[in-house]
């Protein structure tokens, strides 16, 4: 069974625990030529239960190798969420040895007494081994709690404008924002509540950074916020805003509140499968993105999905960027450059005249289970298309865009075991066309379990898992009513073991 398992759904190029339940990527930062992602682990069992950090290691986030355990539970609780930094001047002071850089992680001690009553307070823990082992500080928790219920997820940034550190934190429909100068004593600055503007659902994983934006002098502040439950699609999601941040208060741009009082579209994905994700510290690409990873699941069926040694897998990282155009601020997420590295194979097609359904590729000519796959359509005017994955035993994964509904989809309602939970395959997925492009790009990101849709250069994207009964062998396209004339289509292998 085990090798079954194995075969058909250890994901190719996706990170996954080797053993037990995995949820949030936690505490990544970048320092000395390694990526660090730790994780919400339960090592004992695979499905949730007393929180850990499990840690791995990368040189370029893509292929991973998974390290002893970092965090413990303690006497204060369970270890939540949080985020780590790499704590360069040791303001801390906890740095051990003379010049020494300690990395700091700040996460939530989470304390069950039963009978629904639970304490959930900050702490934090340090390394003097660049990220290996942890020591908890003395004076833990840095930030009590008798009050709040939901009060959780530190997630710490370096303000370079005004010389300290802020950390956001999510309290349950509000997130609240501190500064400190040393890491331990912490100072309550201001409130960023839920208002019409945002989505149902307890607040969770926030993220505050700043970011350039494309083509421009200017900079805004993006807040990550994931919910629960209430994303697009159903289920848990995250939402982002984009606004200023003076050293005190986060506020929503203008233009972007009326937008966003229009139709709240602001989705760091719309598929199922992309949650509590948050960005690396101390790292950002050369054109001054940030780099991101997010927890390939949804809470709406997680702890039922079909493998049985590991639960649940995290997203492709991908590089987060802002740009401005007509339509406003929009955020733009493509996978991590390194991932190129990896191409093999490559097919490239030009002008498929597309009519009815017509075949593209196999996997007599390559690995369908590992595959990126770039394309792009000249003139989309009124035109619907749908990309199908399928195999011998008739499931199908079915992709693509609808013109009727100005959306792209997905559609794993066939797509091999779906029945573990009633949540998972009961809606077909949807997400608007933001872009007024006249043409449509896409790159496609294929694993044994997931498919990563992002089109329009990032502006819309959609992540969702799926567990097919065999390898999917045939990849096709189809439309209905009117020819199609897609321009090319480029598909790259990718060997990545
Ligand atoms: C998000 C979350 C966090 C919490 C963690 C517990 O998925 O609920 O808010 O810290 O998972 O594992």
């Amino acid at each position: 069974k085990t090798n079954t398992e194995e075969e058909l759904y250890r994901p190719n190029f996706h990170f996954t625990p080797k053993k037990a339940w995995m949820n949030d990527p936690n505490g990544m930062f970048y320092y000395n030529g390694y990526y660090h992602l730790y994780f919400q682990y339960h090592p004992d069992s695979n499905v949730w239960g007393p929180m850990h950090w499990g840690h791995a290691i990368s040189t370029d986030m893509i292929t991973w190798s998974e390290q002893p355990i970092a965090i413990y539970p303690d006497e204060l609780g369970t270890i939540f969420s949080g985020s780590a930094v790499v704590d360069i001047s040791n303001s801390s002071g906890l740095g051990e040895v003379e010049k020494s850089i300690p990395i700091i992680a700040m996460y939530t001690n989470h304390k069950d007494f039963g009978n629904g009553k639970v304490k959930q307070v900050q702490s934090i823990a340090y390394s003097n081994d660049e990220g290996k082992t942890f020591k908890k500080y003395e004076n833990n928790p840095v930030i009590d709690n008798d009050t709040i219920k939901d009060f959780r997820d530190p997630k710490i940034t370096w303000d370079e404008d005004r010389h300290k550190w802020i950390m956001s934190l999510a309290a349950g429909d509000k997130i609240m924002f501190y500064d400190s100068k040393n890491l331990k004593n912490w100072n309550l600055l201001s409130e960023f509540k839920k208002d019409k503007n945002s989505k149902d659902g307890v607040w969770e994983c926030p993220d505050l950074f700043k970011l350039p934006v494309k083509g421009t002098e200017e900079f805004k502040w993006v807040l990550f916020v994931s919910i629960g439950t209430g994303g697009p699609n159903g289920g848990s999601s995250t939402q982002y805003f984009v606004g200023d941040f003076d050293g005190t208060n986060f506020k929503i741009d203008k233009e972007f509140e009326k937008s966003l009082k229009e139709n709240h579209n602001y989705w760091l994905d719309f598929g199922k499968d992309n949650y509590a994700g948050v960005s690396w510290s101390n790292a950002r690409t050369k054109d001054g993105a940030k780099l991101m990873i997010g927890w390939m699941s949804n809470w709406d069926y997680a702890v039922k999905v079909p493998t049985e040694t590991w639960r649940s897998a995290m997203t492709t990282p991908r590089k987060v960027a802002l740009k401005k155009d007509d339509n406003g601020y929009r955020l733009i997420s493509t996978p991590v450059q390194d991932l190129n590295k990896y191409r093999g194979t490559k097919f490239k097609k030009e002008n498929i005249a597309v009519n009815g359904i017509t075949k593209i590729i196999g996997s007599e000519s390559i690995d369908l289970a590992s595959t990126e796959i770039n394309f792009n359509l000249n003139n989309l005017d009124d035109k619907s298309f749908t990309f199908k994955l399928s195999n011998k035993v008739n499931d199908t994964l079915l992709f693509g865009y609808s013109h009727a509904k100005k959306s792209f989809f997905i559609d794993r309602k066939k797509s091999g075991k779906i029945k573990f939970s009633e949540k998972f395959a009961n809606k077909i997925s949807y997400a608007p066309r933001t872009s007024t492009n006249k043409n449509l790009s896409g790159t496609i990101l294929i694993d044994k379990t997931s498919i990563e849709l992002f089109f329009d250069e990032g502006e819309t994207v959609m992540t969702e898992i799926f567990f097919p009964n065999q390898p999917f062998s045939t990849f096709s396209i189809e439309t209905k009513n009117r020819e199609l004339l897609l321009d090319y289509i480029e598909i790259n292998q990718l060997n990545i073991n």
